[in-house]
């Protein structure tokens, strides 16, 4: 659903974007010494029918900012998600139903940790409403899986798998990771092998980033070398190709029609609610002409008490006309399909000619390429990513409009 106003012709109008919903559920059984997440380990029991009940609170106070708009998409992220019962899922589902429209066709995604999935429980959350899964395996391999400090084994990642073929829920995502400690070429591929040989619909492949304030940033464990890494990401993307799973984003690989919607619209600068502790949101209005950020207070146990309440925003703040250009290229230069001059514009606001001049030269440096008016990102562009961002940020932008022979 696209909202327009009535503008004479040439003029560049906000246009308000797809809607989406994220709903962020914060406990995990355990936390793994990698991970950066707002996710905390749970002790003593899952307040759970409290949390669902926040959640609702939270939504109620969104709710007039995106007052007649259709939610496209739903995640469920986290955290562990698969720790709520599908009773849960079912009633946070509900309740959002009955205060929001709801495509007809509309994605609603679950993450799930293989160490939580008992017999027979992704058929409940099919029952509960939810259409696609997203399996975090990590890896087959039992040495790495407990080197990252998973809570389950190789048989519970390939159990999670065929339970959710048998629950009717093909349409699943495994991640995986790559750039473990101790892994080795070999190992690389033989977990991406295992991954295929469970026919995922969609494959995420991260290679293991070492986050400030993890127990593995402050005791870093031996990681491959670059070009061991760079060697394992090239053998692995043959093997997805050969077995005809498309590259669409940077991590994300898929066959045919099984893109994830919910971060395609991330990822094409569209809108989301962000409902749950510590959750963004990101809210454009198209006749005030502002896009906003908003997010929650950030544990869970501020946030059981506040949400819904003034005091459960984290914060909100605007989106200026330089931030805007920057975090649209941030999202949408990871995508593998082109962009061109009027998606920016509907989108941001504001005229191409802001990035045209940083576009043309990413180009000469050959990290963009453009035909018929389509920018894409080139595969040098994708491995120097960081590097192709940054040129949009606002003083970076500002600089190359100074001196467009630059780059
Ligand atoms: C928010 S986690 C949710 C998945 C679920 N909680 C699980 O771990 O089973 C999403 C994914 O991000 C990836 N991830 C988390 N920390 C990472 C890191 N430091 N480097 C690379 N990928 C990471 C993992 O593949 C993980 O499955
Ligand atoms: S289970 Fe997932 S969200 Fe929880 S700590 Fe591990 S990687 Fe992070």
């Amino acid at each position: 659903m696209r909202i327009r106003l009535n503008v004479p012709p040439g003029l560049i109008v906000l246009t308000v974007p797809p809607l989406s919903l994220y709903l962020h559920l914060p406990w995990c059984v355990r936390k793994c010494p990698y991970c950066d997440f707002n996710s905390h380990a749970l002790k003593g029991e899952l307040p759970e029918a409290d949390y669902v009940t926040a959640l609702v609170c939270d939504l109620d106070q969104d709710l007039p900012r995106v007052a007649g708009r259709r939610v496209e998409s739903v995640f469920f992220g986290g955290g562990t998600p698969s720790l709520f019962r599908p009773e849960s899922i079912a009633r946070i589902l509900g309740e959002a139903r009955r205060r929001l429209p709801f495509a007809a066709d509309v994605e609603v995604t679950l993450e799930a940790n293989p160490g939580t999935v008992e017999r027979g429980r992704f058929a409940e959350y099919r029952a509960a409403g939810i259409t696609r899964l997203s399996i975090g395996v990590q890896s087959f391999n039992p040495r790495h899986l407990e080197a990252l400090g998973r809570i389950h084994g190789t048989a519970e990642a390939v159990h999670a798998a065929e339970e959710a073929h048998a629950a009717g829920l093909a349409n699943f995502n495994l991640d995986l990771m790559y750039g473990l400690p101790g892994q080795d070429v070999w190992e690389a591929r033989t977990d991406m092998e295992r991954a295929l040989s469970l026919a995922p619909a969609h494959l995420s492949h991260y290679q293991l980033t070492l986050e400030p304030n993890t127990p593995f940033y402050i005791h870093p464990p031996r990681l491959p070398h670059d070009e061991q890494v760079w060697q394992m990401q090239q053998e692995c993307q043959t093997l997805l190709h050969n077995c005809g799973y498309a590259q669409y984003e940077i991590s994300a690989y898929t066959r045919a029609g099984r893109q994830c919607r919910h971060n395609v619209n991330y990822w094409r600068f569209g809108d989301y609610l962000g409902i749950g502790a510590g959750a963004h949101g990101k809210l454009t209005s198209a006749n005030r002409d502002t896009i906003v950020r908003l997010w929650k207070v950030r544990h869970p146990a501020a946030y059981l008490q506040d949400a819904g309440t003034p005091a459960g925003i984290g914060g909100i703040t605007e989106v200026t006309a330089g931030d805007r250009a920057f975090e649209f290229m941030l999202n949408r230069l990871r995508l593998m399909q082109a962009f061109a001059a009027a998606d920016f514009e509907s989108a941001t606001g504001l005229s191409f000619s802001r990035v045209r001049a940083t576009l043309e030269q990413a180009r000469t440096a050959g990290l963009m390429e453009m035909t018929d008016g389509q920018w894409r990102t080139t595969p040098r562009g994708q491995t120097y990513l960081n590097d192709l961002q940054a040129r949009f940020l606002p003083e970076a932008a500002a600089a190359s409009l100074d001196t467009p022979d630059a780059g």
